[in-house]
């Protein structure tokens, strides 16, 4: 099996991929052949067949048709096409159909982040991770616009909408890390709108799976307020070096004076960052718009005190 990428497409790292490589390929490469023959046809003829100094106009000499040719440009065309439905139509079955045996991953696109429930209870952000050579059913949804859930090593691509489940399914046939991509316009932050798939051995996705159910306990509030501001996906809005992006900067936030959008006001304490968090909406800073999406269900408690915790050692930091 050859998995590498070539000067047209990237490493087919997918059951389906190979197939869909050799359909592209074929139709390329007939393009290709017909692009040179009609081209070359018209320019051999243009040249042998111009008007030379003494030619005399003789338009009633040439041939009215030609049946052999006729059938030949109707018949040779028609099994190609033919040929091609056939061979799209089967690769269109086997990745729309899911294979019944498949692990099932929960999808969710909002403004600007993915994030991955599993079957055991584990959650992920921006990142998928999957165990190699097992079928992967993803049952994906938008909290707000459209996006779509892209992996071109895959070669799975599928419109992630709002108010109903869209399905698609892979399986991956090495283990790597492969480029997972938004490719539908979503607003400021599309372009940020980025992860990987971590396609793992077996083994190291039990493993994986084990560490992320039981969580980070033990772990210092701060120390793990800090990664989840990565893991979660907080950064993609807030920052903490006091520069605003779509949301305010953390930085400073914690025991100040923060303005609202309609007017009233109040010190930002620890249920005011709860709040913010859970019912991102209810109080909005002035001068932001009411984009943030909750993150009712996608944070445990624990995780919720870690962010209060390292938001308020960057209040700290900034006195
Ligand atoms: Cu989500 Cu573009």
């Amino acid at each position: 099996m050859d998995t590498t990428a070539t000067f047209w497409l990237p490493v087919p790292a997918s059951t389906v991929a190979q197939d869909i490589d050799a359909l592209w390929s074929f139709v390329f490469w007939i393009s290709t052949f017909f692009f040179l023959l009609i081209l070359g046809m018209m320019i051999v003829f243009a040249i042998r067949y111009r008007r030379r100094a003494g030619d005399v106009e003789r338009l009633d000499k040439g041939p009215s048709h030609n049946n052999p040719l006729e059938a030949a440009w109707i018949i040779i065309p028609t099994l190609i096409v033919l040929v091609i439905f056939v061979w799209g139509f089967r690769g269109y079955m086997k990745m729309t159909v899911v294979p019944a045996n498949s692990m099932e991953v929960k999808v969710t696109g909002q403004k600007w982040f993915w994030s991955f429930a599993y079957p055991e209870g584990a959650s992920s952000v921006n990142d998928l991770v999957v165990p190699v050579d097992t079928p992967v059913k993803l049952l994906m949804s938008s909290q707000d616009v459209i996006h779509s859930f892209y992996v071109p090593a895959f070669r799975v691509k599928r419109d992630v909408l709002p108010n109903r489940y869209q399905v698609a399914w892979f399986e991956a046939n090495q283990v790597g890390e492969f480029d997972l991509f938004c490719t539908e316009y979503c607003g400021t932050s599309h372009s940020d709108m980025i992860g990987k798939v971590k396609v793992l051995s077996k083994a190291d996705y039990a493993a994986w799976l084990e560490e992320s159910t039981i969580g980070a306990e033990g772990m210092d509030p701060v120390e793990l307020g800090r990664k989840l501001y990565t893991a979660k996906a907080c950064m993609t809005c807030h920052s903490v070096d006091g520069n605003p992006g779509n949301g305010p900067t953390f930085k400073g936030v914690f025991g100040h004076h923060v303005d609202f959008a309609d007017g009233s006001s109040m010190t930002a304490d620890e249920n005011y960052i709860r709040e913010s968090i859970l019912s991102p909406r209810a109080k909005i800073v002035a001068g932001f718009q009411p984009i943030m999406p909750t993150y009712q269900g996608l944070l445990k408690d624990a995780e919720i005190d870690a962010l209060v915790a390292y938001i308020k050692s960057l209040g700290a930091e900034s006195e």
